[in-house]
């Protein structure tokens, strides 16, 4: 992966990061179950630290010099996460969807590490570090969940 590559995978981290948000309130407010006040503020913790996830990565590319995507034209244009209908979501279901969105971010992450490290940049190879370690955390919860 070369410079230019790097900066659109994080453009597309960014933009499933967005999607992403916009997702996990769409489920917060649509789950339906017995653990539904459990799983609903849990997706709100989620849903926070995406805020900060969105900002941290897309000021980087701005220090950098580069131009993060920064309209929701933009998001799904570019995202691979799904977006999900406006209707209730079984809460099993709920948490599958959010594991298998947390995998693939988690995936992304690793690989975007990767490439930086290659061109040493430490301050992007840094920052996927921290949120590889927040979506293993974020994944052993679910998992645990949904045992
Ligand atoms: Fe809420």
């Amino acid at each position: 992966m070369n410079q230019q590559e790097l900066t659109k995978e994080l453009n597309s981290y960014i933009a499933n990061i967005g999607v992403g948000y916009i997702k996990l309130h769409n489920l917060h407010w649509n789950v339906v179950g017995s653990q539904f006040k459990a799983v609903h503020e849990y997706l709100e913790s989620l849903y926070d630290a995406f805020a900060d996830v969105l900002d941290e990565t897309a000021e980087l590319l701005k220090i950098n010099g580069e131009q993060p995507v920064a309209s929701l034209k933009g998001y799904l244009a570019i995202a691979t996460i799904k977006e999900l209908d406006d209707a209730a979501v079984d809460q099993k279901k709920a948490l599958e969807i959010t594991l298998a969105d947390l995998e693939l971010l988690r995936d992304q992450a690793l690989k975007i590490r990767k490439a930086a490290n290659e061109h040493d940049c430490f301050s992007a190879a840094n920052l996927m570090e921290d949120h590889i370690e927040n979506y293993a955390k974020q994944i052993w919860f679910l998992r645990s969940m949904l045992a």
